[in-house]
């Protein structure tokens, strides 16, 4: 890595529940810096976020020092080595938020996209210096979720990525590069499969939603997070994967669009946690319940 990164000067962009994260992350591993949202509530709550995730997580509250909310995110950029955004999930919000940010940085600034599922190459597309733009998918809660997807295009020099690789492999993460711009990047693809048979079972009678999620937790899901599918697949031999595959593959969805089902569940206001049912019927106390397991599961596999 160059010596720049190595104690970088990045700005985020956007202070929402991934931004201030980010910033936690980043600021964790030394270096400053920057953020800026359009809302100043958000701005001006960024650094308490912040302090009070450090606290709950042991971790060094005063690190907090080192991010700077800015209101102009021409101030925000302007020094920055690398800059990330972080703001709402618009294709359009997003092209012009970076033709502006490349009206302030030096040429060889790294311009980063947190989006979940617009391709890179659709925002970055209209840059005058393409060679230094890419994606860098993080994952909810940025500051215990290890994975960040770094996503090149058809334009991004090979420096960028590995200069970006490395700067998330030194604050602590896991980079993994995805080599070409496809739709969901490598998680997503992967987690999504899944859910697309997961809703398929449950419309096709086989089981309920509550079964389906039984099923997985108490089995492979126990091993997945030691244990990958094409790690699984070897450990258990190719030509068993092969046998498997013959049988049960014709008999998987392969619907190219969303469930019927879940189209359903939508149009009936059944949205899950925000209206109080979705697949299944979820109190407060429910929510409470689950997203406090969550939060306590991946702190308690938090690697530091
Ligand atoms: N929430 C997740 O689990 C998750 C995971 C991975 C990636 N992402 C992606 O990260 C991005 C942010 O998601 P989030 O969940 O943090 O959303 P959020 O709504 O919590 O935060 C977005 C922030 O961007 C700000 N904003 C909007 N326009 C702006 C502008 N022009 N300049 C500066 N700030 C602006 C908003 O005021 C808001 O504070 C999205 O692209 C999202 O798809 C989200």
């Amino acid at each position: 890595m160059t010596a720049e990164l190595a104690r970088a000067r990045i700005a985020v962009i956007g202070a929402g529940l991934m931004g201030h994260g980010i910033a936690q992350v980043f600021a964790l591993a030394g270096h400053e810096v920057t953020i800026t949202d359009t809302l100043a509530q958000n701005r001006d709550t960024a650094k308490a976020r912040i302090a009070a995730n450090l606290r709950d997580l042991g971790d060094d509250e005063s690190v907090v020092e080192r991010v700077r909310p800015v209101a102009a995110l021409a101030d925000a950029v302007r020094e920055a080595d690398y800059v990330v955004e972080a703001v709402s999930e618009n294709l359009a919000l997003k092209q012009k938020l970076f033709a502006e940010i490349e009206r302030h940085v030096r040429v060889d600034t790294i311009l980063a996209s947190n989006t979940s599922v617009i391709p890179i190459t659709s925002i970055m597309q209209g840059l005058q210096h393409r060679e230094r733009a890419l994606g860098t998918h993080w994952w909810n809660p940025p500051f215990l979720v290890p994975l960040v997807e770094v996503i090149e295009t058809q334009w991004t020099s090979p420096e960028v990525v590995a200069r970006t690789m490395e700067l998330h492999k030194s604050a602590g993460k896991k980079p993994a590069h995805v080599k070409k711009d496809v739709p969901g990047f490598i998680g997503n693809r992967l987690q999504h499969a899944l859910w697309r048979e997961a809703i398929a079972l449950v419309e096709r009678g086989i089981c309920d939603a509550e079964t389906v999620d039984a099923v997985i937790k108490a089995s492979f899901g126990r091993r997945l997070a030691v244990l990958g599918p094409l790690e699984n697949a070897d450990l258990v031999g190719t030509d068993l994967t092969l046998a498997i595959h013959d049988t049960v593959l014709p008999a998987i969805e392969n619907r190219p669009g969303p469930s019927p089902y879940l189209q359903e569940l939508v149009a009936n206001g059944k949205l899950g946690f925000k209206s109080g049912e979705g697949f299944r019927k979820w109190s407060a106390e429910q929510q409470a319940v689950l997203r406090a397991k969550v939060m306590q599961h991946l702190k308690a596999t938090r690697e530091t």
